[in-house]
């Protein structure tokens, strides 16, 4: 099928996450009828409902679940459905105790809840395949099923029950053949580890601290693997009886325990639970890099499958502000989502999720989170048209690869403190934030995958793991052309996340014309003065500090206090037709604000309008279209200059120039001319 067709139904999905098994029948017709008024036309139903759909083995009963649907169906409302797999009835965990993953302390978790099973086991595997088979054999002709949702939310929850074990060590046997070799490239002689036979093999424990990294990271690699194939194995069912229905999954954003690109590559679309608001504070531009994560796991449109309506747990998250349901469902339309469904219809009396609120409260009473879903929902639909095939298209890139993202949060000694005292996306974020300000596009590359030439500018941030295929990518980018960005750390491992034994940054010291001469971290907050040459910027260097040495490049940048004074603390070189930038510590954000300046003044990073503090500006374009989004976040209103450029509000139908107002919490959609 074709990914943004949905089975012959209009692109644009709007709709909500709707449990009618946690209600009386009566309700549904007037639920159905409710959501009619807020012109959704899409649901996801059944994700956690297996006891009720086979509440006896081999018994199933869809009497219900066809009910809903078709009182769904007389309003227009189309469905999404999800497996169930992440809540196995108990009757199922009765007869197969062994589903239940084991912790790293041995201990069975917990049954009575969800996400409690292990992706190996042969049990669970069994039952998944039955209850699968079952859903899309009644549901495959079904004209009110669109699609289908694998399982809820993967998390990897390393597992050490036996199957575990036992699929670990073969897993490591097909990567390497005999143990000898899994002892040399793990490095297993340190403090005497070295294996004589596959079933003196076991996967490494909590402290990983204590642990040898390398296996350590093949664990992760293997564990993530795990849930990648269980996802095949239940999209293989559907697609052999259900090939016109979409296939997808609800990511997390930026949850970076599975490796996402390889979890995407299976599915026809990507789908994304959005909760801006799970804490007090919202960090936009985490929030804004969450979408384009998840954007870019496919380089299509996705969904928002969960988009947060409530507060969650009320001490926890408190409820969103009047306006901000409406600005979130406008962002994630303006980062490229082509289908927004709500997280949850009705909050529910009961569960574990008592305080996770919907649309409706408790009791059902439409108030003022559904007014305003009704508000943005006539916009949305007045705007569709000019947004509908029409895409995000950026032109810088961040890379992104898992492996190095598990292998950095590995980065601990005794004590399990991270060396750099930072986690994995924190790197990235510090180069994300200073093109998010400046209103630049930018999408996350899978340098393994993606074609680079697209992008004129690549970030690699602290790319630690590098392989003859990373570097070989790195390498021709900038050869063609490009110019690509490195920060601390870059190809100071090898891909089995041993430390190289040639000067770093290794295989690419000569990309970049340098060797790190000596580096130490900056514990306990300590940072040390660093100044940009031409421009005069100073900035802060922080968390870890490499001395370079400029073999074949220009000094961008020196420290200018501390042990490394005077010392290159950034570099450039032109190598091929492109430039290769190496930045040695953990600038603070007046570097990244300066460089990106400098991309902007160089033409080959373009901003979408001008910055303005609080404001997010982005774009799609496609089939003749533009349609530029602008989102106030601040709770005051703004003036937007418009860059000299005049537009049409898509809502308004003004026509606008020189500086637009742009209300508190409200946002513009506008198109050129
Ligand atoms: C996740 C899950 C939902 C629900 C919500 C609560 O996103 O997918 O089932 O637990 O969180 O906010």
């Amino acid at each position: 099928m074709k990914d943004s067709d949905c089975g012959g139904v209009p692109s644009f999905r709007f709709g909500v996450d709707y449990y009618p098994e946690h209600w009386p029948r009566e309700r549904w017709a007037k639920d159905a009828e409710m959501m009619a008024e807020l012109g959704f036309n899409t649901v996801r139903l059944a994700e956690f409902a297996w006891s009720r759909m086979e509440p006896v083995e081999g018994k199933f009963d869809f009497s219900w679940l066809d009910e809903a649907l078709e009182t769904l169906s007389k309003h227009g409302i189309k469905a999404v459905l999800g497996t169930p797999t992440a809540a196995p009835p108990p009757w199922l965990v009765k007869a197969h105790p062994d589903i239940l993953q084991v912790d790293a302390q041995g201990r069975r978790k917990p049954e009575g809840t969800r996400k409690n099973c292990c992706a190996v086991n042969p049990n669970y595997i069994e039952h998944t395949k039955r209850i699968v088979e079952a859903m899309v054999l009644h549901y495959k002709d079904n004209p009110s099923i669109i699609g289908w949702q694998i399982d809820n939310e993967f998390d990897v929850n390393l597992c050490y029950c036996e199957n575990s074990v036992t699929a670990f060590r073969s897993w490591l046997k097909e990567k390497y053949g005999s143990v000898e070799r899994l002892n040399s490239a793990c490095g297993l002689v340190f403090w005497g580890q070295e294996y004589g036979s596959w079933d003196e093999v076991f996967p490494p424990r909590p402290p990983f601290d204590m642990q040898n990294p390398a296996l350590c990271l093949e664990w992760h690699r293997f564990s993530s693997d795990a849930w990648v194939n269980y996802q095949r194995l239940q999209v293989e069912i559907i697609r052999r009886h259900a090939p016109h229905h979409m296939v997808t999954h609800n990511f997390m954003g930026l949850y970076k325990e599975l490796d996402y690109f390889k979890l995407a590559r299976d599915l026809d679309l990507v789908s994304f639970d959005y909760y801006p608001k799970w804490s007090s504070k919202t960090d936009h531009a985490a929030s804004a890099m969450a979408h384009d994560v998840m954007r870019s796991l496919k380089k299509k449109p996705y969904w928002i499958m969960e988009l947060q309506s409530g507060a969650v747990k009320t001490h926890l998250a408190p409820i969103p502000k009047p306006g901000e349901i409406r600005l979130w469902t406008v962002q994630s339309v303006a980062r490229g989502a082509d289908g927004i469904l709500y997280f949850r219809w009705r909050s529910c009396r009961f569960g574990a999720e008592e305080y996770w609120h919907g649309i409706l409260d408790h009791d059902g009473a439409p108030r003022r989170r559904f007014s305003e879903v009704k508000n943005v929902s006539g916009e949305l639909f007045r705007i569709a048209p000019f947004f509908e095939k029409t895409f995000f298209d950026a032109s810088t890139g961040i890379l992104l690869v898992y492996d190095n993202l598990w292998a950095w949060d590995l980065e601990v000694g005794y004590g399990g403190e991270n060396y750099y005292g930072m986690s994995a996306w924190e790197p990235v974020l510090d180069v994300y934030r200073a093109l998010y300000k400046r209103n630049i596009l930018v999408d996350f590359v899978d340098p393994f995958t993606d074609d680079l030439s697209k992008y004129r500018v690549l970030f690699a941030p602290s790319l630690l793991l590098l392989n003859d295929k990373l570097e070989d990518a790195l390498r021709s980018y900038v050869n063609r052309g490009g110019v690509l960005i490195a920060t601390p750390r870059t190809g100071a491992k090898d891909w089995n996340n041993n430390i190289v034994d040639s000067p770093l940054p290794g295989r690419v010291s000569d990309l970049f014309g340098i060797t790190v001469e000596e580096y130490t971290g900056l514990p306990g907050g300590e940072a040390c003065e660093a100044v940009l040459l031409r421009q005069k910027v100073f900035f802060k260097a922080r968390n870890w500090m490499e001395k370079l040495v400029a073999e074949d490049a220009e000094v961008i940048a020196e420290y200018s206090s501390g042990i490394y004074r005077g010392k290159p603390a950034a570099t450039v070189k032109r190598f091929g037709k492109g430039v290769a930038i190496y930045v040695g510590t953990f600038a603070s954000s007046e570097f990244h604000d300066e460089l990106t300046d400098w991309l902007m003044r160089m033409g080959v990073a373009e901003e979408v309008l001008p910055a303005t503090l609080g404001v997010e500006a982005t774009r799609r374009k496609g089939e003749g279209k533009e349609v530029v989004f602008l989102l106030n976040h601040k709770e005051e209103a703004v003036e937007q200059n418009l860059g000299g450029k005049v537009f049409r509000d898509l809502v308004s139908g003004d026509r606008l120039s020189g500086t637009v107002r742009i209300g508190p919490l409200d946002y513009k959609a506008l198109a050129p001319g």
